[in-house]
């Protein structure tokens, strides 16, 4: 038996965003709202946490520590998942501290995890050292990887995606923001086992093509055995278009700026300013080069995000 904690608000709903299609001219639009997962505003990292701390919680851990960038929501739903389930959270975050603290940051100190500011250098080696320096003196840490990206965590996706086909709505794509791999290693994983008809395209937020399509069928391939025998995936068959990547992570381009007005003003639907604006820009420019067929039906799986629309550089950039 996979621990897991069943915390998350689940099953997501899905919605659709007629006001959207018509003014794209494209598709018809759906969106499975991952952002609406319930814990701290919710996002992706919720499904794989329930796994991740199910295990941290198995092993008798007392502290969680994980890396991210200033803005990480990642972060921000480990340090929440540590506060309600009673851990000790430290988060080794890239950069260095701001003048004010805003959006995620600010609600990482809120749920009272404490913060060790890193250079992307020595990142990993400063979450090491950490690791270690709390075992030194008495803490029981548990490292929740990189994104909540391992095969603990992908797990939370691919049943995401068995959540998904129960809900009986049909797609013939699904598309989201990929980084880590985590969430697209899940869903690749999930759309197998649980035999999903569509195409599952991921937008790469920050990754070249084939490092990401590498790097997922990796991890779904791992993952494979956490729930029976393995199942090889190939590079090839993971989807990924990393053509709107080029800005660099974290950088809003007009792009994004436009996918996210174009969501608010048309669906009263927020995006954020990293991944769930930059797929959805991708997802625009799809449409509007004619990629899908007028027939077809396309998911935005959104996964949340949404509290760094108040980070200070984005306040102004978006203004
Ligand atoms: C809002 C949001 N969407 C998408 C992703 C990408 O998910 P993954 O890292 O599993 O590829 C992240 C990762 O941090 C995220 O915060």
């Amino acid at each position: 038996m996979i621990p897991r904690i069943r915390f998350a608000h689940l099953p997501t709903p899905i919605e659709t965003l007629p006001r959207l299609s018509e003014v794209l001219g494209g598709p018809q639009l759906l969106v499975k709202r991952d952002d609406q997962t319930g814990l701290a505003f919710g996002g992706n990292k919720t499904r794989k946490l329930e796994f991740l701390v199910a295990e941290a919680q198995s092993a008798g851990a007392d502290t969680l520590i994980s890396a991210g960038a200033l803005q990480s929501n990642h972060c921000r739903q480990t340090a929440a998942a540590a506060a309600k389930f009673g851990f000790e959270c430290f988060l080794v975050l890239v950069g260095e501290p701001p003048d004010r603290v805003s959006a995620n940051l600010l609600l990482d100190q809120l749920f009272g995890a404490k913060i060790i500011w890193a250079k992307k250098t020595y990142r990993d080696a400063i979450l090491t050292d950490t690791f270690e320096k709390l075992l030194a003196q008495g803490n029981k840490p548990y490292l929740v990887p990189y994104g909540g990206s391992n095969s603990t965590g992908a797990l939370g996706y691919a049943f995401a995606m068995e959540e998904f086909i129960g809900q009986a709505v049909k797609s013939d794509w699904v598309i989201f923001a990929s980084s880590s791999g985590g969430t697209q290693a899940g869903l690749v994983l999930g759309a197998e086992l649980f035999h999903f008809p569509g195409r599952l395209l991921g937008i790469s937020v920050e990754e070249q093509q084939e490092v990401l399509q590498e790097r997922v069928a990796t991890l779904a391939s791992e993952t494979s055995e956490r729930l029976g025998p393995r199942i090889e995936f190939a590079p090839s068959q993971v989807l990924v278009n990393a053509d709107y990547a080029a800005p660099g992570y974290g950088i809003l381009t007009n792009a994004e700026r436009e996918s996210i007005q174009l969501f608010a003003k048309y669906e009263g639907l927020l995006l954020d300013p990293v991944y769930t604006g930059r797929a959805a820009a991708g997802l625009i420019d799809l449409i509007r080069k004619g990629f899908f067929k007028k027939e077809e039906t396309v998911l935005f799986w959104h996964t949340g995000g949404q509290p760094a629309l108040f980070a200070e550089k984005y306040q102004s950039e978006l203004a």
